[in-house]
């Protein structure tokens, strides 16, 4: 399965080198090919390709966004998704790790409104990056958690999919509102991490009986 990253920086290389292992194709969608990201992870792996972003998305199933929130209002614009799924890492912050849009709206939501033909699914933001690239522990048989929200339940399923791969357990927590609740989550991870000095490589897991 062919799988695009817009964004192939700290989330989107670690998640995309993680996927390519598992057997995926990785095409990294950027207009700009002398992009410094772009030419570092065609360096790093040099089993990804690079296309421009409309290309990418045409020959993928699957699209991840894995950008700053702020320029994807911009970059999502005039964008043909297909009605496939669009994977979306990306975490709207604001001053003082504060929730980017005043915690109205999700940011998921606003990239469904971008990206009116794509079906948007949330996932890959509640921890830091360092957990992307291999979620596995030593001495453990728990799998990390992996929590995503969407509208779409086809979308959902093939994301499930690509989560339960990368090495997550896969926890479908409802529709696109749901994402403002794990852009919180995003929030007390990267406020225990980056501001108060908790170590970065601890996730949580889904305990049910
Ligand atoms: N860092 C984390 O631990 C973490 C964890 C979960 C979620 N997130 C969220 O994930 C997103 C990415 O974070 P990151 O740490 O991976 O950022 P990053 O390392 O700065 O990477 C950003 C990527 O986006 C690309 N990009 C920027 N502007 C673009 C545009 N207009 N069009 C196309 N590509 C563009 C950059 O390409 P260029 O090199 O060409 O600029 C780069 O590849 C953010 O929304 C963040 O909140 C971060």
């Amino acid at each position: 399965m062919t799988l695009a990253f817009i964004g192939i920086g700290n989330v989107g290389f670690a998640l995309a080198n993680n996927l390519q292992g598992k057997g995926y194709d990785i095409i990294v969608a950027n207009d700009n090919p002398e992009s410094e990201s772009v030419q570092n992870a065609l360096k790093k792996n040099s089993n990804f390709k690079a296309l421009p972003v409309q290309e990418a998305i045409d020959v993928s199933e699957i699209t991840f966004l894995a950008t700053p929130f702020k320029v994807n209002e911009a970059l999502l614009k005039g964008l043909d998704f297909q009605g496939k799924p669009l994977v979306d890492c990306t975490n709207p912050v604001g001053p003082g790790i504060s929730h980017g849009l005043e915690s109205k709206i999700s940011g998921s939501e606003k990239i469904q409104e971008w990206a009116p033909s794509a079906n948007v699914v949330k996932a890959f933001t509640i921890y830091g990056f360092e957990n992307f690239s291999n979620p596995a522990y030593l001495n453990s048989e728990e799998k990390p958690a992996m929590l995503y929200a969407g509208n779409n339940a086809v979308a959902k399923e093939k994301v499930a999919n690509i989560i339960n791969s990368s090495g997550f357990f896969a926890k479908d927590v409802g529709a696109l509102d749901q994402a403002l609740h794990l852009e919180h989550m995003t929030l007390l991870w990267v406020k225990m991490v980056r501001r108060d000095g908790h170590h970065p490589n601890f996730m949580w897991s889904y305990l049910e009986k």
